[in-house]
């Protein structure tokens, strides 16, 4: 079968508020993603997704939109957004945008006419309920902490919010809900866009009564999200959306799928293209959580190779000739990689970055780099609360310390450390200047304080940088049909190998061995090459026969 764009593509994700200030402001812009396209092309992607760009309350990083049609004034306007969509497209470049319909800000005009009356014809854009006995209609827990409804004394009822209180969710089962989606969706058409990542895209459709949640022992709320994942209507909204929308363009759609499985995604992201082109799964991001449920991923774990391997290999193979993987190592909502599953020491940052990007860039689906991973960025080392910003690690913090009294004020603070979404939310550092080169005031956020080593011109300047690397890979798959088309299998006896991930690629001419050392240990194994075999990719300056030093990582071709 002749493979898709989107399947041969390299997508680059861009969170403008942190990316580049061109007004000096602080906070980053359209012209200033503008000004960086140069960079971004000279890495080899081909797609640019932006995280919300639209006017918003800006209480969650923009996933609250006011205004589906608007360009947060934060970051220009209508004119700039076209500049970029020309610009981009000039240089060969792709631009998705995020696509935010499960919810929408409380200042959206739908939510204000809502919350007025009963009758108002609004009403139904939201899911609005009565209390049960004084209380909220059911025990579901927001993902953003507290319970996940909210009390209006406007009307005397709850509505359900999944996330913020500041986040109200659309009601989908109103059809005039979902052609106002189409509608707005094919105005962006119209802008000239290539593609939408669809945020919780598998929470569209609400299980009807709303029950209670399951509630593991210990835990605040019930767990709503595993109702609401992959609901009853939900293929059916995205099969409609597909007619109105999607089958009108040759996009790129990839939906967020918190909570899907094998057989769901496999629905989503079937090849017929009934739906969308791919997922994200998020199995892999929940390898390293904490065992007390009421703590969820607020830990310091380590994922096992072990754990890793098995999840990454499953979907390598379950999906295959039926529907299409997205890979992914972090993004805006995840810490940084090389801290969470390398080393982000010193000694190894470099190599276990380099490591890790090959084992992902070897695999079949469409890679997504979350900028700064190309440099190897770390995490950040919050300190104190008061450089905590982002709303699900403040709410986390009220309810679990000051509230709940469940965990220590420090020992929350090492966990955000660990895993907050304010690690990945840094600005982008460009160089070693004051302020990094990202504006020339006090910036929005905090920089990450190592940013006078780990930064781009010092990436750019360094022939063996994590830059360079990812360079090669992206070429590589641009010029290698196996890694788009090959079948994908763990070398024999690897299934149980606590170190190393070691995987083949073939297709009917090519074939490719990925190995990786997941450890800083210097390691010994023997792999059977064909005398033919190249090697094209390795993170040391020479091989050793039979040796994998520490996070060594080589990919040999035949
Ligand atoms: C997933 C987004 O990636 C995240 O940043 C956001 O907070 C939630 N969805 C709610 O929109």
């Amino acid at each position: 079968m002749q493979a898709k764009w989107w399947q041969k593509a390299v997508v680059y994700q861009v969170y403008p508020r942190s990316f580049q200030d061109s007004n000096n402001d602080g906070i980053g812009d359209l012209q200033g993603i503008i000004q960086r396209l140069p960079y971004i092309k000279k890495l080899g992607v081909d797609v640019i997704w932006l995280n919300p760009v639209y006017k918003t309350s800006n209480v969650d990083g923009g996933y609250d939109i006011s205004d589906y049609q608007a360009i947060n004034p934060d970051f220009g306007n209508l004119a700039d957004f076209q500049q970029l969509i020309t610009t981009a497209h000039k240089m060969d470049l792709k631009i998705i945008m995020d696509l935010v319909v499960n919810h929408s800000s409380s200042e959206h005009h739908w939510f204000q006419e809502s919350k007025k009356s009963k009758s108002n014809p609004y009403r139904d854009y939201y899911i609005w309920r009565d209390p049960v006995e004084g209380h909220e209609p059911n025990n579901w827990g927001s993902f953003f902490s507290g319970p996940a409804w909210t009390f209006d004394s406007t009307t005397g009822q709850y509505y359900l919010h999944l996330f913020a209180k500041e986040q109200p969710d659309l009601n989908w089962e109103n059809p005039q809900v979902r052609t106002s989606v189409f509608d707005m969706m094919n105005w962006w058409a119209l802008q000239g866009i290539d593609g939408f990542r669809m945020d919780v895209i598998s929470m569209l459709s609400k299980p009807a009564g709303l029950p209670d949640g399951p509630k593991e022992s210990g835990a605040l709320y019930g767990d709503g999200g595993s109702l609401v994942a992959n609901g009853k209507h939900e293929h059916e909204y995205l099969r409609e959306m597909n007619q109105e929308v999607l089958s009108k363009y040759n996009w790129l759609t990839v939906g967020e799928t918190a909570g899907v499985t094998i057989e769901e995604a496999q629905k989503y992201a079937d090849l017929n293209g009934s739906e969308l082109n791919m997922v994200f799964q998020f199995e892999h991001m929940g390898l390293d959580g904490n065992s007390d449920p009421r703590l969820g991923k607020w830990s310091d774990q380590k994922a096992s190779l072990t754990a890793l391997r098995n999840n990454l290999a499953k979907w390598q193979t379950a999906l295959a000739n039926k529907a299409w993987n997205s890979l992914f190592w972090n993004n805006h909502d995840q810490p940084r990689v090389v801290s969470r599953f390398g080393n982000d020491s010193q000694k190894y940052r470099v190599l276990s970055a380099k490591m890790l990007a090959a084992m992902l860039h070897g695999m079949q689906g469409t890679p997504y780099i979350y900028q700064g991973e190309e440099i190897g960025m770390t995490n950040t080392n919050f300190h104190s609360f008061d450089q905590v910003v982002d709303v699900e690690a403040r709410n986390a913090y009220h309810e679990l310390v000051e509230k709940e009294k469940i965990v220590s004020s420090e020992k929350l603070l090492h966990y955000f450390s660990q895993r907050s979404r304010d690690n990945a939310r840094t600005p982008m550092p460009w160089n070693d200047s004051a302020n990094a080169g990202f504006t020339s005031v006090q910036p929005w956020m905090t920089l990450n304080p190592n940013y006078s080593q780990i930064n781009v011109a010092a990436a750019l300047s360094d022939k063996n940088s994590v830059f360079y690397f990812y360079q090669e890979l992206i070429k590589m798959r641009h010029d290698l049909p196996v890694i788009t088309d090959g079948d994908f299998k763990l070398v024999a006896g690897n299934d149980d190998d606590p170190d190393v991930f070691a995987y083949t690629r073939n297709n009917a001419d090519q074939h490719l061995l990925v190995i990786c050392n997941y450890t800083q240990k210097q390691l010994t194994r023997h792999y059977e090459l064909p005398t033919q075999a190249k090697l094209i990719i390795q993170n040391y300056s020479e091989t050793v026969a039979d040796q994998l030093r520490p996070y060594e990582t080589k990919i040999y071709l035949w």
